[in-house]
């Protein structure tokens, strides 16, 4: 956006050729709206929303954009809320992840075409916040991004069930056979009961986190819940805020939000806190807007040199509404504060260095833990490399067994998700608790387009004999909110060739954590051999956004993002 860009209806007027003209009738249908000639004088701030009846988590969307508007009002801006496609995370075939970038396309383009002097990005169900940012750092409109908020957990016979960490113990307790078919009912009802998104460090919690971690919400937001009346002030807030950026001679625009310093803090808070795996999908998806690489290496650094200090599921035990009242994210940065890029702006105005010095230091022990005294000393999240990964995998180390760190195992293959479906439980299944569950075709350009099927069930047969854990392997993602010794991302995927799709029932494959390797013991030889004789690849779909989205994806250690939303490499 040129800086003597005129604000508000008057921007971009170059629809008949005659700006004058352009501008009257832009003005004569605003006027449409009921709107006084003063109020089309006022800087434009626009609410891009993303309420649906397929996003429950959303719900309560409609009160938050009120509530914005009231602010842009106040401080002197018109606000203009519009729609984008919205990503209710359970409603979406084959699943939401293959939606992402079509909404982050979505929100670009509509902050880049309509008239907008500022933007309030409304949204919090896994994929959309990751894609409005993306959206926004592409489109570079001044912009902040607020949450719809976590869900509040439910007391429910003497504990608290929230989705989707008890959702996934409650199941796997039914599938063990410990819990009644009418008991899982009444749990159903019990998951999710008020608006917000999953009330534990899922992926949704992670990205509202990393959002305010990166500057880009206001402080103080990240985990306030749904349905507080904090959440309704901080939405009100946005908007007033908006209208001081939209005013600015020179606002913090995305382009100086994200930067290297910011992303790598974004990252030592995902470590920090546990976060989801998905998570760095949706950053490096982010940063690479930006131009701005997350090499896995680096990833592994920082993992080895940020602490875990939040207890909350699905690694520990609490929920988001107890890390809103344990002090929230600046609890968190605050414990952090010597391993952060301080001087990095946000949308407040303020850097976060001057942020947290304002902060009141109050905080919940039980919740945050102090720097000298964390959950675990080293990051939640870790990259391995080796011949079954050569472009890297990740193991969510803070929510799997130590006691599976280190070994060699035998692979039990499943080569889809169907497979996958059709044996798991077959009681005549050869597999034992040491061996390693391998699945195939789940990455990002299979037909599956990379659904959360990481976290690969326990068969049947072993989970009833009290097996919690084994070594799951695949190009899968799995939800924030699970469990287990999964090793996740692995890139290339097995639909590109990657060596994931050349492992074979009963080959050997040894996983070592403590040094950064996946490998398949099998020889390059045998795997040549295996190479070619593997079926032609299906070809890709004949139209569509599945034909855009099979030609454009890029693996997961580039976000998943498409190779044409990616700036160009600088010469
Ligand atoms: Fe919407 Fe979990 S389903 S955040
Ligand atoms: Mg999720």
């Amino acid at each position: 956006m040129p800086p003597d860009e005129p604000l508000g209806l008057q921007r971009g007027l170059t629809h008949y050729g005659d700006a004058d003209f352009s501008l009257y009738l832009r003005r004569s249908f605003a006027r449409q709206s009921g709107l006084s000639s003063e109020m089309l004088k006022r800087p434009v701030v626009g609410i891009a929303q993303s309420t649906s009846g397929f996003n429950p988590c959303h719900r309560s969307t409609p009160e938050l954009v009120e509530a914005i508007k009231r602010g842009v009002l106040a401080a002197g801006g018109l606000p203009l809320d519009f729609p984008t496609i919205s990503l209710g995370e359970s409603f979406l075939n084959p699943t939401s992840m293959k939606f992402r970038n079509l909404m982050a396309m979505d929100v670009e383009e509509m902050l880049r075409a309509q008239p907008m002097d500022a933007v309030v990005l409304v949204g919090g169900c896994d994929k959309t916040v990751p894609a409005q940012l993306m959206g926004a750092a592409s489109a570079d409109v001044p912009a902040i991004q607020l949450v719809v908020g976590p869900m509040l957990p439910m007391p429910w016979r003497g504990e608290r069930l929230g989705a989707c960490t008890d959702c996934r113990r409650f199941w796997a307790r039914f599938r063990a056979g410990e819990v009644s078919a009418a008991e899982i009912e009444a749990v159903e009802g019990q998951l999710a009961v008020t608006a917000g998104t999953c009330s534990v460090m899922g992926t949704a919690s992670t990205m509202a986190a990393i959002a305010e971690a990166l500057g880009l919400s206001l402080p103080g937001t990240a985990a306030i819940p749904a349905v507080h009346a904090d959440r309704i002030r901080a939405a009100e807030a946005s908007g007033r805020r908006a209208v001081e950026m939209a005013l600015s001679p020179d606002p913090v625009r995305p382009s100086r939000l994200i930067t290297p310093q910011s992303v790598e803090n974004a990252l030592r808070v995902l470590l920090a806190i546990g976060g989801s795996t998905n998570a760095l999908i949706h950053l490096t998806a982010i940063a690479g807007r930006r131009g701005i690489e997350i090499p896995l290496e680096r990833l592994n650094a920082l993992s080895d040199t940020t602490p875990v200090l939040v207890d909350l599921k699905p690694t520990g035990q609490h929920y988001m509404a107890d890390l809103h009242a344990a002090g929230g994210l600046g609890a968190v940065l605050r414990e952090l504060k010597p391993l952060l890029h301080l001087d990095c702006p946000t949308v407040a105005g303020q850097t976060l260095g001057e942020r947290l010095a304002a902060e009141p230091d109050w905080v919940d022990r039980g919740v945050v833990h102090a720097f000298a005294d964390p959950i675990r000393a080293q990051g939640g999240l870790v990259a391995l490399f080796g011949s079954l990964a050569p472009r890297g995998a990740i193991l969510k180390r803070s929510a799997a067994d130590p006691q599976l760190f280190e070994r060699t195992g035998r692979a039990v293959v499943f080569s889809s998700l169907e497979d996958l479906a059709a044996r798991i439980d077959d009681p005549a299944l050869d597999v034992t608790p040491d061996d390693f569950l391998v699945l195939q075709n789940a990455g990002p350009t299979s037909a599956a387009a990379m659904p959360e099927a990481g976290y690969l069930p326990i068969p049947q047969k072993l989970a009833r004999a009290g097996v919690k854990d084994m070594v799951r392997i695949s190009d899968a993602r799995m939800s924030g909110t699970a469990y287990g010794t999964i090793v996740l991302h692995v890139a290339p995927e097995s639909a590109v060739g990657g060596p994931l799709g050349l492992v074979r029932n009963g080959d050997r494959i040894r996983l070592s954590v403590a040094g950064r390797r996946i490998d398949l013991l099998v020889d390059e030889a045998e795997l040549a051999a295996r190479r070619a004789a593997q079926p032609p690849a299906p070809p890709p779909p004949a139209r569509g956004y599945a034909r855009l989205y099979q030609q454009s994806m890029l693996q997961a250690d580039a976000g998943c993002d498409f190779d044409f939303l990616r700036p160009p490499a600088q010469p």
